[in-house]
């Protein structure tokens, strides 16, 4: 397989393929259903000089309503145990499966380590690239390794946890967007589980007779459907701001003001903020702005009111930037990614 070009699909239609709904499309499209066809898809975008942009389950991105390039959209599809010992469960999920699927397949054979992050929207493949977290946990904590396609070295790279530099919401594949493709990742999941139910709505949950993965995940998912609006119904791209994580100086006003604003304490001394809170008390919540608004159901959701492009989104999240900085002195940043 050298040449992709005969199968290359052109003026691909993605606004089904991302979860704002955002009216866009891409000159060229074209599924990854083998890694194997990672080489060719770049030999072919170098000869007809196009960039090429890679989707995942179109979640966490806010795409362009044009992009004049090659879009892969990565549909490679496995989930398998591949060692387990009497201390774990080594499993492995390809690229394009998606998250919750593969959070309730390791949740069904009863092992735990991952149903605090159910019902993420997203593919696997995405969960290393923002460190997907939720309800107290990280991909990060239960994280083994991971393949990627490295286009630069134009091969498949095996990479180790403390490679990836995981931190909040970020990663080495975050940083540098347009190098590795990630094929596979690999999550080492204890037998000796103890549920993770430090976050307020699962603590209650320590009080029932037996605790199971299951009946977490349950309890997860139901917060969820309960607190953020279902992109199905009201497309949204989940939080839209990273919690500002920020000095005791630049916290301390907000803190003065409120001294009971939602504030973490960082390991580095830091402060971390809740951007949601800061959101509604600029008195933003439910704000629209165009053919985009926040959800009236949580602040630091942005939502399609129906039409939308990047720009109108793009716009609404400047206006919140503004107004925020304004009324509060804390710079916020985009968690999903300008595509
Ligand atoms: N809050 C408000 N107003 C709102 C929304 C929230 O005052 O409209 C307050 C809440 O009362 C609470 C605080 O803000 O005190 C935090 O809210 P919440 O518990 O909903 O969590 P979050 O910090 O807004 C983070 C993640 C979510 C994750 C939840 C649950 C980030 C940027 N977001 O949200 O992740 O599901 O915690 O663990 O870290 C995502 O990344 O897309 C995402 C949904």
């Amino acid at each position: 397989m050298t040449d992709l070009a005969p199968i290359l699909i052109p003026d691909f239609d993605l606004s089904g393929r991302n979860t704002l709904a955002l009216k866009a499309a891409s000159r060229f499209g074209l599924e990854i259903t083998d890694p194997a066809m990672l080489p060719a898809l770049f030999t072919t975008a170098r000869e007809l000089r196009l960039p090429v942009r890679i989707l995942g389950g179109g979640s966490n991105v806010v795409l362009a309503s044009h992009f004049d390039g090659i879009t892969a959209m990565i549909a490679t599809k496995d989930r398998q145990i591949i060692e387990e010992t009497a201390s774990a469960v080594l499993v492995e999920g390809a690229a394009g499966e998606t998250w919750n699927e593969f959070v309730a397949w390791t949740v069904d054979q009863g092992f735990g380590g991952i149903e605090n992050l159910a019902l993420i929207p997203g593919t696997v493949g995405a969960a290393p690239v923002q460190n997907i977290g939720a309800y107290g946990a990280e991909l990060a904590d239960h994280f083994d390794s991971l393949t990627a396609y490295d286009r630069q070295n134009e091969q498949v790279v095996v990479f180790g946890k403390d490679a990836c530099r995981f931190a909040y919401r970020d990663s080495l594949f975050k940083q540098e967007p347009d190098r590795y493709v990630v094929l596979s990742v690999r999550l080492r999941l204890p037998k000796a589980w103890t549920p993770n139910l430090g976050f307020a709505g699962l603590s209650e949950l320590a009080e029932a007779s037996e605790i199971t993965p299951k009946l977490v995940m349950d309890r997860v998912i139901a917060l969820r459907l309960s607190k953020l609006p279902d992109w199905r119904v009201t497309p949204n791209a989940g939080s839209f701001f990273q919690n500002p994580i920020v000095t005791v100086d630049e916290a301390r006003p907000v803190l003065e003001e409120f001294p009971t604003a939602p504030n973490y304490a960082q390991h580095d001394g830091r402060t971390k903020l809740s951007a949601g809170w800061l959101i509604e008390k600029t008195g933003l919540k439910g704000f629209k702005l165009g053919k985009a608004g926040i959800s009236e159901k949580h602040a630091l959701v942005l939502i399609n009111l129906g039409g939308a492009e990047q720009t109108d989104i793009g716009a609404l999240a400047s206006h919140i930037k503004a107004e925020v900085l304004a009324r509060f002195g804390v710079q916020l940043h985009e968690e999903p990614i300008f595509l």
